[in-house]
């Protein structure tokens, strides 16, 4: 596509017009051709001339029998175009001898921090920190794959009023335990001295009690502030809450099959916040205000009201936006961060508007560039955020396990591997599991909100994770066939029928694909794109009999074709964190 725009947009300068006009997409109506360009339209008003006539001046000058095969005007002057059979065919032999698939690396590579996840410690995960680390990893793979220095941060909550609720709720529980004895001068006992599933517990019965009961609340605040003020015993269990926190976090996570590079959590600028506001007063652009200190962040051009940043509330307190101001800090003076992007619910966007202001009137961010990339709900059938058990609990160990069995029905349903061992049955019944999961997440539109519908999820049929994997592994299947029988790949050859034909058109046009997710860092673009090479797949096999096919030099290419199609679904599912099993 690049190629050709290139050469439309020399046409139009030629013709003295501005090379904006060159623009080609792919055809909205490929039985008129593969790829348009309506640019003849916008530039007749420039140049004085007709339409139409614009748009055969163009064609006569573009015009290389080598390169198009057809070019025809239709409607007002909308240019069809169709590409030589050996140049689409060269197209795909040249993604196929490349090891990146002919996907340049970026020629500015940036660091780029991506925050994403943002679990709290000991509370309970809802879906959008779940969607965030969906997303959130998506944006990373695709990142560094285009050869970008990428670090993904879970910026775990894990300094909140959440801790102090826990300590104050254990001190009822067990109150001769060491960490509240004021006099106790350690060393504190180095097992903790609650499970992971008493915290679980404990959460909910001090946040409901909170809710009711002022004192509660009033002693849980305290003991947070004792918390953050450095109260030994306090940090010990704080400590302890947020170890096991994080171990089941680590390991939940890595069954999702994403990896944080960084573990970060809000705790880890607090000895920079009091610093941070002293610095930020010291510029003169904070200022009091009822009390508190804010910075006040509106602009003229702005069409809703936006309040100012509060560093410290009347209490004295910091707040969540000090803490992601002094992460700001701290990810441009240590990381050299280009680029900070923040996978978080849509409901946050006016907080990072916010913070995005202070940061950058305050000069705490440098020449980062930062960008929100928010992501709506995941809803159930009741039309309310979705939870996996009674109480708004959510465990991801339970969602994993309940996309699991339902990965079993449907394999059973669709009798996909059930001559397999149970081992390799269950294993390969989480990857359908994960895969049904993410490409069900990642499939929308980022900002749009969708239902959770497992059984739609997880079917073999329609746009869904199972569909695509299994498209991956019926591929891996014909060319271990093909291997049995000594069959190689050989050179593509120019394309036998239209299926193949469209199949070529698909597979060619992956780098825009990517671009494109990149560009908006919109994962669905990828989606999209792996459900359409996979639709395509099917109309060739159902043209195209690998297997049975007599001439050899034919057949060589075809498996050449589909090593190639493999080789983009495995990038592409690769890129939406979603693996492929070896068989189904
Ligand atoms: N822990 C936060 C929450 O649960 C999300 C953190 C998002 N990242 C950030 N830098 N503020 O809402």
């Amino acid at each position: 596509m690049e190629t050709l725009a290139a050469r439309f947009a020399a046409a139009f300068e030629k013709l003295g017009a501005d090379s904006k006009f060159g623009q080609v997409t792919l055809s909205q109506r490929p039985e008129l051709g593969q790829f348009q360009c309506n640019g003849a339209m916008g530039a007749s008003k420039a140049l004085g001339q007709k339409p139409r006539d614009v748009a055969q001046a163009v064609i006569d000058a573009v015009a290389d029998p080598a390169l198009f095969a057809e070019l025809t005007i239709a409607g007002p002057g909308f240019i069809n175009i169709r590409i030589t059979d050996d140049v689409l065919a060269g197209v795909c032999a040249r993604m196929a001898a490349s090891d990146r698939l002919a996907i340049a690396k970026t020629a500015s590579p940036q660091t780029v921090i991506v925050d994403y996840g943002g679990p709290n410690v000991a509370k309970p995960m809802h879906v959008g920190h779940l969607r965030s680390s969906i997303i959130g990893d998506a944006i990373v793979r695709l990142f560094r794959f285009l050869g970008h220095d990428v670090k993904g941060d879970i910026h775990l909550g894990d300094w909140g009023t959440q801790m102090g609720m826990l300590i104050f709720e254990l001190s009822n529980r067990q109150p001769s335990l060491p960490y509240f004895d004021a006099n106790f001068t350690g060393p504190y006992p180095e097992e903790p001295p609650v499970t992971m599933d008493d915290l679980q517990q404990m959460y909910p019965a001090i946040s409901g009690r909170c809710k009711e009961d002022e004192e509660a609340r009033h002693a849980s605040q305290a003991a947070t502030v004792e918390l953050q003020q450095g109260r030994p015993g306090y940090r010990a269990l704080w400590q302890h809450f947020r170890d096991l926190s994080i171990a089941e976090l680590k390991a939940d996570f890595h069954r999702l099959g994403i990896d944080f590079d960084l573990w970060y959590g809000e705790s880890n600028y607090d000895a920079r916040l009091a610093p941070m506001v002293e610095e930020i007063k010291a510029k003169g652009i904070a200022v009091e205000d009822d009390g508190a200190l804010v910075v006040h962040v509106a602009e003229e051009a702005d069409k809703k009201p936006i309040p100012p940043v509060i560093l410290l509330k009347s209490d004295g307190g910091a707040n969540y936006a000090t803490t992601d101001l002094a992460t700001i800090e701290q990810r441009v003076r240590d990381f050299h961060a280009d680029l900070i992007l923040y996978v978080v619910d849509k409901r946050q966007s006016l907080h990072f508007e916010q913070v995005f202001r202070a940061a950058a009137k305050s000069g705490i961010s440098g020449n980062a560039r930062m960008e929100h990339l928010p992501f709506g709900t995941m809803n159930g059938k009741d039309g309310r955020p979705f939870k996996t058990r009674e109480g708004g609990v959510m465990r991801l160990k339970d969602l994993i396990e309940m996309m699991t069995r339902e990965a079993h029905q449907r394999m059973l349903e669709a009798n996909v591997a059930q001559e397999y061992s149970e081992e390799e049955r269950n294993e390969i019944a989480q990857k359908v599991g994960m895969a049904a999961l993410k490409y069900a997440d990642l499939m929308n539109v980022r900002t749009a909100d969708y239902v959770f519908d497992i059984e739609r999820f997880t079917k073999f049929e329609g746009r869904t994770g199972s569909y695509l994997l299994y498209a991956a592994v019926r591929i891996k299947s014909i060319l271990r066939k093909a291997a049995e029988r000594n069959l190689a790949a050989g050179t593509i050859l120019p394309p036998s029928c239209d299926e193949e034909r469209a199949l070529m058109l698909a597979l060619s046009q992956l780098p825009e694909a990517i671009a494109t997710a990149a560009q908006q860092r919109m994962p669905h673009h990828l989606c999209a794109f792996a459900f359409d090479l996979g639709q395509a797949l099917s109309r060739f096999y159902n043209a195209c009999h690998i297997m049975d096919e007599k001439d050899a030099a034919r057949q060589a290419s075809w498996l050449a074709l589909m090593t190639l199609v493999l080789r983009e679904l495995e990038l592409l599912l690769g890129l939406l964190g979603i693996e492929i099993p070896e068989r189904m």
